[in-house]
This record gives structure tokens, C-alpha cells and sequence, in this order.
């Protein structure tokens, strides 16, 4: 069982994601209890003001310390377990599969939800263990990271996915992305599923299947391979001097890569 507080001004936010799916499954059957702390709750202020102006000036409003100090204090009573404390931000260690396998691990954790531009300092250097983000992109708050992060984490708490197979053959959980997948019918509109998958020998299938996914992951995600682009830096360099001396480099050519949808 594990026990998840989410610290946040906008508790009605997660009333549908959880009443759905496999976190639905996972609190119904006691493996995960989620709790939600609004942050408002707990100001000082008659109108329940949690934010304030930036000292020194600037744009946009800051989270004020102490609501979210005291919903903290809130938490950790009770519960039994210490809870492992989670600012949702931008400014975060980006979140990864490795991170969520290294969550479900914990009895407890508390996630705070950041809005406004930022929240206080004072909260990041004294009361939170760590702080992630989803990605390099602004959100107008950390609601939809906390939901991402739960999801991710709650697939790997033993029991919550049936087929444990189905979480340990994921993309990012080995080296590769995952093979493409096929189901019935076996021909669409002429679009036909790739014979060897039909062929019913497993060790073609799974031969086709890891070719796929390396290949998957070269032409999509190369870093996942190699992420500071030694190799690629290498391969440049062999083309380049087989250029230099009128043969073709190692690789061949490749397909480039998919377009953005953008022109
Ligand atoms: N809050 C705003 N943007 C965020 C992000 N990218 N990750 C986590 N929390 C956020």
C-alpha cells in the first residue's frame, strides 16, 4: 500500500482521473490510497490567500510559504510512515521511468502542486525532498505533472497491473522503444499486418521484434542510445573521411526523421 497526498489549490482537478482506469483499480483494491490537501485550507487570510507580489518586482504572482508549510504539518500527522516530499516544477529534475520505479518504492509521498510563477523559495530549500518536472515546457501549474507522475508510479506497484509482463516489456524500460504492435483484422483496407507475426515462430517474432525497436529508437530517439551524441559524433566523423576518400560511410543511409506536422 501506498499512501499519496496531493497538496494543491485546485483539489476538484483530479475528481475524474482517479475514478477511472487503473489508478481507479489500485485504490479499490487498498494499494494506493490518494488523499487531497487543499493548500487554501490552510492560510492565515481571511480570504484564504495563498499567493503574494514577487519581492524585488517582476511579473505574476508567488505561492506564499506558509499555507503550504502548514499543510505539510497537516500531513505528516498521522499516516505512520514519513511521506517523501515532491515539488511539482519546471525548474525539477526531469522526471523518467527510473524515477518512477525508484517512487514506487516508497511508503508515502506528498506531492505539492506549484501555480501562479513560482513558489516561494523557502519551500524548496527546507521542506521538499526533490523536485521534478514533466518536461521542458511551462504548464499553468504542477496538477497535470502530479497526474502524470501518480500514473507512472501507480503501474509499478506490484498488483496494480495484472500481467507484470505488460509494465517490464514497456518503452523506456529496457533500452528501446517498443516494437510496433498489429491486432486483428489481419488486412485493413489493404494495410496488412507484417507476415513474420503471423508466422506463429516465436523466435522470429522476437528477433523482428527487437530489430524494431532498435531501429524505432535510432531514427526517433537516438539519445536514448547514446545520449551525449558521442557515437553520432563518431559516425560523422567515419562518413566524413569516407567522403574524404570517395566511399560511403559505415551506415548507409537513413530515413529521416518524422516530420513535426509543422511546414
Ligand atoms: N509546473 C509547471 N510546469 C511544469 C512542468 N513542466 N513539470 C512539472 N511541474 C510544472
Amino acid at each position: 500500500m501506498i499512501l499519496i497526498d496531493i497538496l494543491t489549490i485546485f483539489p476538484e482537478y483530479f475528481e475524474s482521473p482517479f475514478r477511472i482506469g487503473i489508478i481507479k483499480k489500485a485504490i479499490d483494491g487498498g494499494l494506493i490510497s490518494i488523499r487531497l490537501v487543499d493548500i487554501r485550507r490552510f492560510s492565515a487570510h481571511r480570504h484564504n490567500q495563498v499567493d503574494d507580489y514577487p519581492f524585488g518586482g517582476g511579473a505574476g504572482m508567488v505561492m506564499k510559504p506558509e499555507p503550504i508549510f502548514r499543510a505539510i504539518r497537516h500531513v505528516r500527522q498521522g499516516g505512520g510512515y514519513k511521506p517523501r516530499i515532491i515539488l511539482l516544477s519546471p525548474q525539477g529534475e526531469r522526471f523518467s521511468q527510473d524515477k518512477a520505479a525508484a517512487l514506487a518504492g516508497f511508503r508515502r509521498l506528498a506531492f505539492i502542486c506549484g501555480r501562479y510563477e513560482g513558489v516561494d523559495e523557502r519551500v524548496s530549500e527546507n521542506l521538499v525532498d526533490e523536485e521534478l518536472s514533466i518536461g521542458d515546457y511551462v504548464l499553468s501549474g504542477g496538477e497535470a505533472a502530479a497526474l502524470v507522475i501518480i500514473e507512472g508510479i501507480s503501474r509499478l506497484v506490484p498488483g496494480v497491473v495484472g500481467n507484470q509482463e505488460s509494465v517490464t516489456g514497456d518503452t523506456f524500460c529496457g533500452q528501446f522503444l517498443k516494437y510496433p504492435q498489429y491486432t486483428r483484422p489481419r488486412d485493413y483496407l489493404g494495410m496488412s499486418v507484417p507476415p513474420v507475426l503471423l508466422s506463429g515462430d516465436h523466435g522470429k517474432i522476437d528477433e523482428w521484434r527487437l530489430t524494431q525497436s532498435i531501429s524505432r529508437t535510432l531514427e526517433r530517439r537516438p539519445d536514448l542510445i547514446d545520449p551525449d551524441g558521442s557515437a553520432r559524433l563518431h559516425q560523422e566523423d567515419g562518413r566524413r573521411r569516407a567522403t574524404a576518400a570517395g566511399t560511403k560511410g559505415a551506415t548507409g543511409s537513413r530515413k529521416p526523421p518524422r516530420s513535426s506536422g509543422r511546414s
